[in-house]
């Protein structure tokens, strides 16, 4: 990982969302937990939009800036990561971001109320290529599910990854959520430095040529869901 000489706790905790552990997925179910309160943990009541597997950080720290009415939760699952990014983001004084080390899957299970979220990032998910890690995968069980719910109505799901056939897995097990209704995926523009990207990753593949699979959603409401499915 480059070095930005990481700044002490003390100083990341603005942005650290540090909460006691989760009880484990087969616990008490998402009613017996109480979920986040957004206000309580922004200070006022824009909207949330979340980022999944945040990495270094890039995303957060561009579009928090670009869009300072929007309130920017990033969950990842590595500490490391999260202090990383934290330091980036105090450095440079931003305040609508929260940074929370989870496990998304079953953070958004657990801890994210219903139709509470404007849109979910997820940036170049972990593919897991081994058969027998598979179940490590961000879009296994439940998790497409969880994505439909926490989103509101007219909130939007994006999704990038340069592997294609976890692209097609990814398309397949999203189109069994009848309330997400595919649309067209923004396309990025030709880039002015190096920090204009989308992610880290996004950089590494396009500068290797690689080819990029975007996905985009837009949470119908229950009504337009029943309507589409023609019930
Ligand atoms: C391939 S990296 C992409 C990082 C960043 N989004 C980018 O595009 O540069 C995937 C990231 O997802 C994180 N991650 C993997 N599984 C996760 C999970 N279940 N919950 C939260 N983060 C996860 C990894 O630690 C890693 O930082």
């Amino acid at each position: 990982m480059r070095r930005e000489r990481r700044l002490p706790i003390e100083q990341l905790a603005p942005v650290l969302l540090e909460l006691p552990p989760l009880p484990p997925p087969t616990g008490p179910t998402p009613d017996a937990i109480p979920v986040l309160d957004w206000s309580a943990i922004f200070g006022n009541t824009r909207p949330v939009e979340i980022e999944i597997g945040f990495g270094k950080g890039l995303f957060l720290l561009t579009a928090s800036q670009a869009c300072p009415d929007i309130n920017f939760l990033g969950i990842e699952i590595l500490r490391k990561y999260q202090l990383f990014t934290a330091t980036r983001l105090v450095k440079r004084g931003i305040g609508n971001v929260r940074l929370v080390r989870a496990d998304a899957r079953d953070f958004l299970r657990q801890r994210v109320g219903s139709e509470s979220v404007q849109a979910i990032h997820i940036y170049f998910p972990d593919p897991w290529w081994k058969k027998r890690h598979w179940k490590r995968r961000l879009f296994s069980g439940d998790f497409p599910a969880q994505c439909e719910r926490v989103l509101r109505p007219g909130g939007r799901l994006l999704v990038v990854t340069d592997v294609e056939e976890y692209h097609r897995l990814i398309q397949g097990l999203l189109a069994e959520c009848p309330l997400l209704r595919p649309m067209p995926p923004p396309e990025p523009g030709q880039p002015q430095h190096d920090l204009d990207y989308l992610t880290n990753f996004e950089r590494k593949f396009r500068k290797e040529g690689r080819p990029i699979y975007r996905l985009a959603y837009e949470r119908r409401t229950a009504e337009t869901g029943r309507k589409a499915l023609g019930s």
